[in-house]
């Protein structure tokens, strides 16, 4: 395996403290440390203090992710999770998902803030791109094709349609960019993402929740 492969969990706003953990433990031990091999879980703000004491302890080969961070710094905002206090904690933010763009009516400008703040916190952003024309700021190295109507409905994207859509972007913004694909991936449709030439790796939602199915999913990547 030369190029990268990522394999990322969104957990979105779904497990307790307890139900992360059950999950790393279940996860955590099956996984084999390979060069290039990049898994991550993202579950929500609440469960990333004991998810990374989990990993630390496991000493688990698992990068651990937020699925979103603020748009200001440290300071008088109520509620925000500025990436100061999330860098003690994850290696990667999930950055401008469509259900962020939707139910909240992030902007693009938000957007480019958060990951101007990430980077400056030494956090990866993965940025959420809905097709070839979002917007995607010089700085980012690592984005996730999700079409809309791909997200948790079982109707993924052809492979060759995202490969196209991920070469384009490539081409648009830089070669060294990272391409991910999501929307409904699972054990059976994984292999077919992943053998695409411009695609990097996937972010798994509904398929991550259960530890078995996204061991199924690894397990088949690496097959
Ligand atoms: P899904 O979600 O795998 O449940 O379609 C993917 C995502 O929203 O990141």
């Amino acid at each position: 395996m030369n190029k990268n492969l990522w394999i990322i969990a969104n957990f979105k706003s779904r497990k307790n403290i307890q139900e992360v953990l059950n999950w790393i433990g279940e996860v955590g031990p099956k996984l084999i440390k390979k060069d290039n091999l990049k898994i991550a879980v993202c579950p929500s703000y609440s469960c990333l203090s004991e998810a990374k004491k989990a990993i630390q302890v496991g000493n688990f080969p698992l990068l651990l992710g937020s699925q979103n961070l603020s748009n200001f710094p440290a300071g008088a905002y109520t509620g925000e999770e500025p990436a100061e206090a999330l860098k003690e904690f994850v290696d990667l933010s999930i950055i401008g998902h469509s259900e962020r763009r939707q139910n909240f009516k992030e902007t693009n400008e938000q957007i480019a803030q958060k990951i101007h703040l990430a980077n400056q916190s030494g956090i990866e952003p993965l940025l959420c791109i809905q097709g070839e024309d979002t917007l995607i700021p010089d700085v980012v190295k690592l984005v996730a094709y999700e079409p809309v109507f791909a997200i948790g409905t079982g109707t993924p994207d052809t492979p060759e349609n995202a490969n196209k859509v991920a070469l384009s972007v490539k081409q648009k913004h830089s070669a060294n960019l990272e391409v991910l694909y999501g929307g409904s991936v699972d054990e059976k449709n994984v292999k077919s993402f992943i053998n695409q030439e411009n695609i990097n790796g996937i972010l798994v939602g509904n398929a991550s929740l259960d530890p078995l199915s996204f061991l199924n999913i690894i397990n088949n990547c690496l097959s």
